[in-house]
């Protein structure tokens, strides 16, 4: 078991990263005993996740002691003010108190939700992240940013609400349908792009099938972002600075998620395109070398990412109205994170409309 420190002063968590990280959720739940013990649980479940997992959590939170209310949410739609509003009434019905804590068992989505649900509930109780798809893993469970959609625009309504362990268990995602585990390599590619050369390295190693390895050979890959995202989470929390280098690729990752619908995407698919035209900016903004951008362009088609996924058709002057709605508008405009080199990014660059269409228009090309 690997684990990673987020360290926040008061507010410190460790995330766990192996095998086996899920059936210590009992545990780490019963450590805090005593009086300052959690009173009562909400399992928040994602709904096509197998009964048994979720069946595992609820025995595990129950063996610690404590009475669990288990509720369900199903898929990127559902990632709305109203799911929040059920899940936080359904907490008052079940008399959640202040030292109760949120478990969120599923993806992105159900992290995002059940995270922010948490936020607000009588002004924010605890939360613990037991995420299921890769995805989550190496980036959405950890960091503390919880939220939901506005239907023009995504996660434009949130609160940054720490959690207090993050459980990673690759042996979760073994049921993850291929398209998932796929998906969530643009975010590792992400990564060795942004932040850790070391992990782009790891990812040639294990070629396209990584994809469809072990789950416990993806373990060190998995702990390597999730240390890549705690220092950057550690040194601003609150995204004022560094840490929106993270968004790299999220520009038109975000906007094509709107424009499509939620949920036609998968997020790292999403990423993947919007990584293709801020690589393209990059070397026409930046002067990052061309070399630089091809290899990341080389890495998201070993897994099938990059393009649209056929039968897809998009719109570049929607998709490019979108990104006016992104949450780094500044002025109207959008601000992008840009790379100077592989390992070398930085956010908040203006980039003309006519270059980013061209951008745009040359990586949907078919
Ligand atoms: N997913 C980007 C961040 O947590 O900052």
């Amino acid at each position: 078991m690997i684990r990673v420190d987020v360290p926040l002063g008061a507010r410190a968590y460790s995330v766990w990263v192996g095998a086996g990280a899920f059936g210590r959720l009992g545990a780490l739940v019963g450590e805090r005993g005593g009086a300052s013990g959690f009173s009562a649980a909400a399992l928040v479940a994602d709904a096509g996740l197998p009964a048994a997992l979720a069946d595992r959590a609820q025995d595990q939170l129950r063996g610690a002691g404590l009475a669990v209310v288990r509720l369900e949410l199903r898929g990127e739609r559902a990632k709305r003010l109203a799911t929040v509003e059920r899940l936080c009434t359904a907490f008052r019905e079940a008399g959640l108190d202040r030292e109760a804590v949120v478990v969120a068992l599923g993806g992105g989505v159900v992290g995002d939700v059940a995270g922010f649900a948490a936020a607000v509930y009588l002004r924010g109780i605890a939360c613990l992240h037991c995420p299921t798809t890769l995805q989550a893993m190496v980036d959405s469970a950890i960091g503390g940013k919880t939220g939901v959609n506005l239907a023009a625009a995504k996660n434009q309504i949130g609160a940054v609400h720490q959690p207090v362990a993050v459980l990673c268990d690759p042996e979760l995602v073994r049921s993850l349908p291929r398209r998932d585990r796929r998906a969530a390599f643009g975010e590792i590619v992400k990564y060795g792009m942004v932040g850790d050369p070391a992990v782009l390295a790891r990812l040639g190693e294990l070629g396209g099938d990584a994809g469809a390895a072990d789950p416990a050979s993806l373990e060190p890959l998995i702990a390597r972002c999730c240390a890549c995202k705690a220092e950057l989470v550690a040194g601003d929390e609150h995204d004022q600075g560094r840490r929106a280098i993270l968004n790299y690729g999220h520009t038109i990752g975000h906007a094509l998620e709107s424009t499509l619908g939620y949920g036609r995407l998968r997020h790292g698919e999403a990423v993947a395109v919007g990584m293709r035209v801020a690589g393209r900016l990059s070397v026409a903004v930046r002067g990052c070398p061309a070399a630089d951008i091809a290899e990341q362009d080389r890495l998201l088609a070993d897994f099938g990412l990059g393009r649209l996924p056929r039968g897809v058709a998009a719109d570049p002057a929607a998709i490019l109205a979108a990104t006016r709605h992104d949450k780094k508008v500044v002025g109207g405009e959008p601000r992008w994170v840009l790379l100077d080199r592989i390992g070398a990014a930085r956010g908040g660059y203006r980039v003309p409309a006519e270059l980013a269409a061209s951008a745009l228009a040359g990586v949907l090309a078919p």
